[in-house]
């Protein structure tokens, strides 16, 4: 078999793969989805703090993982926290940096932070900053003593999008948990 330079495209047509496994798949697998990031439609923007809000895109709570869009409405700094999971984000507006690395992250930009890691974020754009993020295990908040403050997860991120819901008489979207 010659090695594959590019995906075969030259049908658009459904192709029915053959596979093993396909009952446990339909039995077992959460099953993929899209899920609407530009409207309200799937997921409201909840506040985070005064300057600030989180749209709840998708909770896994088997791997203490969880999904959203952080809004920083303007100039602000999101606390120094420390991590204990991976954490995946991109940029999609504005601009935003951390006081403790030299570089600004702009639209596009991909960024990626491990365990061990503590930081503080800041963002100096008149808008602020929109990031998308796939974040992983638990993201601890320290005051400016160094004194924990909480820990979040995906319990207190469903939780932060819960609460709201009910109290705003949203629907729960089943669709954001996996
Ligand atoms: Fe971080």
């Amino acid at each position: 078999m010659d090695v594959m330079t590019a995906p075969p495209s030259n049908k658009h047509e459904i192709v029915d793969v053959p596979f093993a496994h396909k009952d446990l798949v339909a039995r077992l697998s959460p099953g993929g989805r899209y899920i609407d990031a530009q409207t309200d439609a799937d997921s409201p923007w909840v506040p985070f703090g005064d300057n600030a809000a989180i749209k709840h895109l998708a909770f896994d709570v088997r791997q203490n993982l969880y999904s959203n869009i952080l809004w920083v409405k303007g100039p602000g700094v999101i606390g120094t926290h420390f991590h204990r999971g991976t954490i995946t984000m991109v940029c999609l507006e504005g601009s935003v940096r951390y006081l403790e690395y030299d570089w600004v992250a702009t639209p596009g930009g991909l960024i990626l932070e491990t365990p061990g890691e503590s930081h503080t974020l800041v963002t100096d754009h008149p808008q602020g900053c929109k990031l998308f993020g796939w974040m992983q295990g638990p993201i601890e908040f320290y005051d400016e003593n160094a004194v924990l403050v909480d820990t979040t997860d995906v319990w207190w991120f469903i939780n932060h999008y819960e609460t709201y819901c009910r109290e705003n008489g949203i629907a729960i979207n089943p669709k954001l948990y996996l």
